[in-house]
């Protein structure tokens, strides 16, 4: 004996007035939060002016190196890292490898640098503080952002990537100086 539903077709009755409303309600959300995606890319400055390209780790090192040995003006302390300050305007690099950002950085204010970063190992994170910029960085990519940094500081480079025993101790410095 085949059970017999109440009503003949339960699931076609017409929809309430206030679940239409509802429904209308939902996809009008929808609608917006959709549109505040696109608006926001557009409108909503943050987005990192950056570039991607294939390097090799090697010829990273080698780019990093020329640089520092050309604009080094001392050390970092007593932990031996060079400090570097390259001419405004041009190509700067910022190794990251196992526990360390290399070199520490020194910029002047109101300049613009393109600031290359890549990974000797493996991946890192490149976590700016206090003012939060946040950027993956991989071996075998040659990222880079163009910067203008406008306020004079010092500036906390973290690894913000799990990357091993030492990740807690990987800390860098970007040091931006009045205009010289
Ligand atoms: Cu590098 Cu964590």
């Amino acid at each position: 004996m085949a059970i017999q539903p109440v009503k003949g077709l339960w699931w076609n009755e017409p929809l309430h007035r206030m679940e239409l409303i509802w429904i209308f309600i939902a996809f009008l959300w929808g609608v917006v939060m959709f549109s505040a995606m696109i608006y926001w890319h557009i409108a909503g400055q943050q987005n990192l002016s950056n570039e991607a390209y294939r390097i090799d780790p090697e010829v990273f090192a080698a780019k990093a190196e020329a640089m520092t040995e050309q604009y080094q003006i001392g050390e970092e302390g007593d932990t031996g890292v060079p400090v570097v300050h390259p001419p405004p305007g041009s190509d700067v690099y910022m190794i990251a490898r196992l526990w360390e950002w290399w070199p520490v950085l020194e910029f002047e204010k109101g300049q613009s640098y393109r600031l290359h970063l890549s990974s000797m190992d493996w991946q890192h994170g490149f976590s700016l503080q206090p003012v939060n910029i946040n950027v993956q960085v991989h071996p075998n990519y040659d990222l880079v952002l163009t910067i203008t940094p406008d306020e004079a500081g010092e500036y906390t480079v973290v690894c913000n990537e799990f990357c091993g025993i030492g990740h807690h101790t990987m800390v860098g410095k970007i040091r931006v100086v009045e205009k010289q």
